[in-house]
């Protein structure tokens, strides 16, 4: 099988050492340092915890790099299935260290129920740490980020950004205000005693608000048995890429949630990219090896704002059915509808993706045609092929141009064995194509596979025969 040549360097080039290539029956064709970076290509749910907890087994740390217990990442183990919300999911493997990096906002009670949890289920395999620089999400920021979605709803029709209300755009709007309270300060309740009057007095709108006395007793318990965690996480990152360890950074949420680069306003708060990915970790740009891009074979959407391939009729309801697309953190039903290239053109140029994930082309098996969006008409008459119209009511007349693509068979558990035991070679023909056509489209070759839930259910690819081009090198007109 022909090896893909980068048409970059890659850090780990430069240091001498190679990259892991997988060869077509999923095997590893060579080892060496490697920082790899795992981000969603979507909407979110693109199922990155399932891919991330596949590069999870030869990486030593694995760097949750944004968001807070909004997320939920599901990974289906033998044991059952675990939902992560704010813990990395290198915890569930032994030998890994799970950080929680300061890029996150971290809601400490909801933490420890996680952490406990996974005791309890003796799943917790890993070692856990979390930054000492990640700001603390307090229960007066999951009250405001209720009163906000409220406030809006009522002030214009379709404002409600419909968040997942745990408490997400306060926080990190305090952070940036410099209101923030820090996981290294939780070891100091005098400093935390201060900043929550301080806090508090910018709050005073906000109806029902613990008792400052009892919100500081409360941190001051769950910081103290937290306190082992809690640790300088840079320079430990930064020592292991000297020792030439492989780090994996686990990006929530998704580029089109990006708070500059998504869908304005209908996002999150923080920056779900790879750059947002090396902000939250405190890795340089120059010491990344690849970008992985997740992405569904079809597309969902959970909370408001523009979704140009949306199907709110059968199809759509067909995907949410058999995808079994609900919110693994606030059980809402997606919206779902057909993969949208221009979007993934878009996620492509704007985090360099070096490779792409596609996962749950099982719940499209059987299917006899598959359509997928390959451009815009716009109501002016241009075509759009591959940027986002910056303003979110330009997207919402888009008008989505879509092929048809032929389907491929339905993925019984014979043909998943086949799968399991051969690699990507017992992958239908058909499918192929239809992965092949993504990467001709993005310029991104598709390098894994996600095929059911269970763990054991991710093929690696060889890549594609033909050059492939990075997608922020390729013109694309319309
Ligand atoms: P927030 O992050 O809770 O403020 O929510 C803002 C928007 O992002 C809402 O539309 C949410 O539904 C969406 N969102 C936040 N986190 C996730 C996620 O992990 N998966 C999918 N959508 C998310």
């Amino acid at each position: 099988m022909p090896r893909y040549t980068s048409p970059r360097r890659t850090a780990s080039d430069a240091r001498g050492t190679s990259s892991f290539y997988p060869d077509d029956s999923g095997r590893w064709e060579g080892t060496g340092t490697s920082v790899r970076v795992v981000v969603g290509a979507q909407f979110g749910d693109e199922a990155k915890g399932k891919i991330t907890d596949f590069l999870a087994a030869d990486a030593r740390y694995v760097v949750r790099t944004g968001g807070g217990p909004n997320a939920g990442h599901s990974i289906h183990l033998p044991e059952g299935t675990v939902v992560l919300h704010q813990l990395a999911c290198g915890v569930l493997r032994h030998g890994v260290v799970g950080i929680s990096g300061p890029g996150m906002v971290l809601q400490p009670m909801k933490l420890e129920a996680e952490l406990q949890d996974l005791e309890k289920r003796g799943l917790l395999r890993g070692q856990v740490v979390l930054s000492d620089r990640a700001h603390v999400l307090l229960p007066v920021h999951e009250i405001e980020d209720a009163w906000q979605d409220e406030m809006r709803a009522g002030k214009a029709p379709g404002a409600s950004l419909g968040t997942t209300k745990s408490g997400i755009g306060p926080a990190y709007a305090d952070r940036s205000g410099r209101f923030g309270i820090r996981m290294g300060d939780l070891a100091r309740p005098a400093r935390v005693k201060e900043a929550l009057e301080i806090l508090y007095a910018t709050k005073t709108h906000l109806p029902n608000l613990p008792a400052k006395d009892d919100l500081a007793g409360e941190l001051a318990e769950v910081g103290s048995r937290l306190a082992p965690l809690i640790q300088s996480t840079e320079p430990m990152l930064w020592d292991a890429i000297g020792r030439g360890e492989n780090i994996l950074l686990e990006g929530a949420q998704s580029a089109l949630l990006d708070v500059d680069f998504g869908t304005y306003p209908f996002v999150t708060s923080s920056h779900p990219t790879s750059a947002g990915a090396l902000v939250g970790s405190g890795i340089p740009p120059t010491e990344v090896d690849e970008v992985i891009g997740v992405s569904k074979a079809y597309s969902t959407r959970v909370g408001a704002g523009p979704f140009p391939t949306e199907d709110t009729g059968e199809s759509g309801e067909y995907l949410r059915r058999v995808g079994g697309e609900r919110g693994a953190t606030t059980g809402r039903p997606r919206r779902c509808g057909w993969l949208d290239l221009v979007l993934l053109r878009y996620a492509a140029r704007l985090n360099g993706f070096t490779s792409l994930a596609v996962t749950k082309v099982d719940v499209l098996g059987g299917l006899e045609e598959v359509p997928v969006c390959t451009h815009y008409q716009m109501p002016d008459g241009s075509t759009v092929r591959d940027v986002l119209p910056s303003d979110a009511d330009d997207l919402l007349r888009a008008q989505p141009m879509y092929d048809r693509l032929p389907g491929w068979p339905a993925f019984h558990q014979r043909l998943k064995d086949r799968v399991r035991a051969e690699g990507a070679s017992a992958l239908p023909s058909t499918l192929r194509r239809y992965l092949d056509r993504i990467t001709e489209e993005t310029g991104v070759p598709v390098q894994y596979v996600g095929y059911g839930a269970d763990r054991s259910e991710t093929v690696a690819l060889g890549f594609p025969s033909g050059p492939a081009r990075r997608a922020s090198l390729t013109p694309w007109t319309g």
